[in-house]
């Protein structure tokens, strides 16, 4: 006769084992995989060299971390690839492609790591991360001849920007950013102040000229403009102070640490004054949120809305970018504010574009939904019209659905 035993030591040892296992995440296919990446790349000899898997350890966590630009997705919960390739030649590329799919692994790739919800190298399954920084061609064709202005004003004028900044100069270009701030100058209360910053192509005094005929409530005076080479201002618009070198453009090191969480809109309709007051009013219960209204016309709406994926074009005033952005790590604190986040996104329904309500690709926002959930309204969302073309396109081109993250083309609606 056989017995049987029943030993809780025996459970929780096998038990902690699993867990142990987990933890090193390994995967049945991933020395095939390395294999397969090393036979299939021509330059042999750099292939070690660019390859970290975590038994690289310090260096697979700095080559991971060097393109994390959200805290949200830099914690230890945070999935991790198996491995991390990157890749010095198109055959590093190609190899690491054919290999994932053959062993049946997902495929991440990241340029710059700045996708809004991390997807360039989070993924749920198992996953390699195709890493793009050493392949670097970028022409820049410098301009000079640049001008541009920043003042404050008061929420009223909001009103009238929304009918200028769409429909001036197309050398023109002022965002409006509202945000809530809380400062010795208002006793300590919260107040919501809207700051304007514009870049315009050409001399300060013409700008003034424009503005005051066009935009009189901005108050814009002489002094309020920096005349500066074009591509100087592109450091300026990142918020670096003036007289910075432009080196600092091909600088890649990425110093602030905040957590973030972002949303769009489109607004087609004037937004009414009493909607604007509804709008200040809900960001006063927040603390950190930020709204930035790019003005869209121009060049934007010359583009038919089917002659690029993009869709967004005339009919559109502005665009929207909710920002919710801490500092403080902990999932209570990511709740509260991601909350908050959506809170001021549903009380802006009724003031921006419905079915679909649409939003911007690089705003990139898993709340709007997902190829997992089902829910895949993000595709008529992102690209309204386009979509029965870029479904027919994706069916064709990757019938396998191997190249698919959670907002990917779906290959149906
Ligand atoms: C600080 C900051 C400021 C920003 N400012 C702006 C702004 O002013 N205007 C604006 O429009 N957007 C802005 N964005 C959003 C940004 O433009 C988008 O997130 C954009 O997709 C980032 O490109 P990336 O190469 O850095 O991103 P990544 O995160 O590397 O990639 C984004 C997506 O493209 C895929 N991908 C990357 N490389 C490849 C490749 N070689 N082949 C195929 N797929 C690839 C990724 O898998 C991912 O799905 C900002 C983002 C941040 C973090
Ligand atoms: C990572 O470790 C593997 C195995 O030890 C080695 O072959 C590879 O060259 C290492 N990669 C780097 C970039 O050091
Ligand atoms: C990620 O977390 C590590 C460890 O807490 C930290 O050293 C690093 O600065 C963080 N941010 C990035 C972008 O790596
Ligand atoms: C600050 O708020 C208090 C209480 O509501 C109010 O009495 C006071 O006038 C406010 N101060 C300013 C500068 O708005
Ligand atoms: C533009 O940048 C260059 C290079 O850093 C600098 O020499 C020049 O003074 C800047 N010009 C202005 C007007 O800021
Ligand atoms: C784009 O739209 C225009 C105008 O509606 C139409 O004539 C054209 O055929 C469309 N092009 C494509 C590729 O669908
Ligand atoms: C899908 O997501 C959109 C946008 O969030 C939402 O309006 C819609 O109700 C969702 N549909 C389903 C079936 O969940």
């Amino acid at each position: 006769m056989k017995l049987l035993h029943f030993s809780p030591l025996a459970f929780l040892i096998s038990f902690l084992v699993l867990l142990s296992s987990k933890q090193v995440a390994s995967h049945p296919n991933l020395d095939k995989f390395l294999r397969c990446v090393s036979q299939r790349s021509n330059s042999l000899d750099q292939i070690s060299d660019v390859i970290y898997t975590r038994a690289n350890c310090s260096s697979f966590k700095s080559v991971l971390r060097s393109y994390i630009r959200n805290e949200r997705f830099n914690q230890s919960t945070t999935p991790k690839p198996l491995a991390i390739v990157t890749p010095l030649d198109e055959s590093h590329v190609r190899a690491t492609v054919v290999c994932a799919k053959y062993h049946g692994l997902q495929l991440r790739v990241r340029s710059g790591g700045h996708d809004y919800e991390g997807l360039s190298y989070v993924s749920h399954d198992p996953f390699v991360l195709l890493d793009m920084f050493n392949l670097r061609a970028i022409d820049i064709d410098i301009a000079s001849e640049t001008a541009w202005a920043q003042a404050e004003g008061v929420t009223q004028i909001v009103d009238q920007w929304q009918r200028v900044a769409p429909n001036t100069d197309p050398d023109l270009f002022i965002r409006a950013q509202p945000r809530v701030v809380k400062g010795s100058e208002y006793e300590g209360n919260k107040t919501v102040q809207v700051r304007f910053i514009a870049l315009y192509l050409g001399r300060a005094k013409n700008l003034v000229r424009l503005v005051k005929k066009s935009f009189p409530l901005l108050g814009l005076d002489h002094k309020d403009c920096i005349e500066m080479p074009w591509i100087n201002s592109t450091l300026y618009w990142f918020g670096m102070p003036l007289g910075n070198p432009l080196e600092e453009l091909a600088s890649r090191t990425w110093k602030p640490r905040f957590y973030a969480k972002y949303r769009s809109d489109y607004v087609q309709q004037p937004i009414p004054e009493e909607g604007l007051d509804a709008i200040w009013k809900k960001l006063l219960e927040f603390e950190d949120l930020y709204l930035q209204f790019n003005p869209y016309g121009g060049m934007m709406s010359q583009v038919p809305e089917n002659a690029t994926a993009f869709p967004h074009r005339a009919g559109n005033l502005f665009k929207i970018q909710h920002l919710s952005v801490w500092s403080e790590p902990g999932e209570e604190n990511a709740r509260r504010y991601t909350d908050a986040s959506k809170r001021l996104y549903d009380a802006l329904a009724p003031y921006v574009s419905k079915n679909p309500r649409e939003h911007f690709l690089n705003y990139r926002d898993l709340d709007v939904g997902t190829n997992e959930n089902g829910n895949s309204t993000f595709g008529a969302a992102y690209f309204k019209g386009n979509l029965p073309r870029l479904i027919a396109t994706k069916a064709r081109v990757d019938p396998d659905n191997f190249f698919r993250y959670e907002q990917s083309i779906p290959l149906t609606i």
